[in-house]
């Protein structure tokens, strides 16, 4: 019998259909010497935050690889393979010194890049120089940029400049540092940035209004590529309102999104910018964590919700912490992307129309794993020499009365010019850029209107 063809007992295919296939390789495997492990330490990730480092070293896992973390007396950062050089100690039981770590066993120190220091209580005949040169300790550069510590673990030749985005330095807003932390492969955690409708049902119809209640709304949904960037549009009808959302990926793991709360497309904003800002950092295959800031201010949202639980409950709409019966009743995303197993099996996924973006953003990043196997390096942001980073993701909501006709088309063709007079001031400076964009806005207001 065919699976087309119905029996007298229906057409049930569980005995059938396999539960379980395979992941997609080239992606989900992040180790040293895989492709997308090499890929990505072409990158600064975050590993840690900085309130996270004490005055005793700590072990942090990152792309796979055991290393230590450490501040110097001195105020400096290291990171370093966890096992000492000399006889395999761990150095996450050195201790801080002025000037670099020393190995707890025997004492060896070796300084933030990782050169051998001292090697106590050795004989003058001892060719110190020669054993220093051969027993260096492994390190990585290391830098901090508001509470959060980053290293960048790819091959040093190829270091690139720290990438600094305009929405981090925006005047009147704080930045939170968090970390959630989710037992599943990274790209399970990514996708979700590039898939706008999800917040309509996990985070709105399905579990609970986790955020604003007009986030349970369905809109027409666009999708660009533009540049390192992926953005994925909802432009949703309000009333007399039409609410732009704009989800951002910039390659290869750093996410924003718009408000999680104020923003619900009841009240004008002009250019809202991100209310988080994420790295997607495998810490192995099956553990992954989102380094982010949660942001209160004007254009995110405001300070009534910079509490204890605000940077979680944006992070994924619930607490991450919580008892099993209460996550089945109001999953958020932690439930809905480590119920896909540690490792999702991507090849027997079902892609539609709205999962447009994570098709593609998945395309691109095949290519360049596979380019740079081939010797190609990957493009970064800073390559372009605009200063910060000019970013997309954020809310607008504008008075665009319905009119009779095709309200969807309408809504995408309203939702094309939105992105388009963000595209054309991508070039300009934080202020100017502001300006240009809020003008605009308020002309497409009065377009319509008249
Ligand atoms: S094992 Fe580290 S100094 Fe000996
Ligand atoms: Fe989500």
């Amino acid at each position: 019998m065919s699976l087309s063809e119905t029996g007298p007992h229906g057409d049930y295919r569980g005995y059938r259909q396999p539960h379980r296939g395979a992941s997609d390789e080239l992606l989900v495997r992040t180790g040293r010497a895989t492709p997308c492990g090499e890929y990505l330490r072409r990158y600064w990730q975050p590993v840690a935050l900085t309130s996270e480092v004490e005055d005793v070293p700590r072990l942090v896992r990152v792309l796979g690889e055991d290393l230590v973390l450490f501040r110097d007396r001195s105020g400096r950062y290291g990171l370093v393979h966890r096992q000492c050089p000399h006889r395999r100690a761990s150095m996450e039981f050195g201790v801080c010194e002025e000037r670099g770590i020393r190995c707890c066993y025997h004492g060896w120190l070796f300084d933030v890049d990782g050169s051998v220091l001292e090697i106590p209580g050795q004989p003058a005949t001892m060719d110190a120089a020669l054993v220093r040169e051969k027993s260096r300790l492994g390190a990585y550069p290391v830098r901090e940029y508001r509470g959060l510590i980053f290293a960048y673990l790819g091959p040093i030749e190829q270091v690139p400049d720290f990438p600094i985005y305009d929405t981090l330095e925006l005047d009147g807003q704080e930045l939170v540092p968090y970390r959630a932390d989710y037992a599943c492969n990274w790209l399970q955690v990514l996708d979700a940035i590039l898939d706008p409708i999800h917040t309509s049902f996990l985070h709105s119809r399905v579990s609970r209004a986790q955020f604003s209640e007009g986030m349970g709304e369905l809109g027409e949904l666009l999708f660009h590529e533009r540049g390192q960037s992926f953005l994925g549009t909802n432009v949703r009808r309000v009333g007399d309102n039409v609410w732009f959302r704009v989800n951002e990926l910039v390659l290869p793991n750093y996410t924003q999104a718009g408000a999680a709360f104020s923003a619900d497309g009841t009240r004008p904003i002009y250019y809202g910018r991100t209310a988080f800002s994420r790295w997607v950092v495998p810490l192995d295959d099956e553990n992954t964590t989102a380094f982010a800031w949660a942001i209160f201010g004007e254009r995110a949202d405001p300070p009534e919700y910079n509490t204890p639980e605000g940077p979680e409950l944006i992070e994924q709409g619930e607490l991450m912490d919580r008892p099993y019966s209460e996550r089945q009743r109001f999953p958020g995303d932690a439930e809905a992307v480590e119920g896909m197993g540690r490792i999702a099996d991507q090849k027997m996924e079902h892609l539609v129309p709205s999962d447009s973006g994570i098709i593609q953003y998945r395309k691109r990043l095949r290519k360049l794993c596979r380019q740079l196997e081939q010797g190609i390096e990957p493009t970064h942001v800073t390559a372009a020499g605009i200063a910060p980073v000019p970013t997309c993701g954020g809310d607008t909501v504008l008075c665009l009365p319905r009119i009779d006709d095709d309200e969807r088309t309408r809504l995408r063709e309203l939702g094309e010019r939105f992105m388009q007079i963000q595209f054309d001031a991508e070039d300009l400076a934080e202020d100017e850029r502001v300006r240009h964009v809020v003008r605009a806005l308020r002309a497409l207001e009065t377009e319509v209107a008249a």
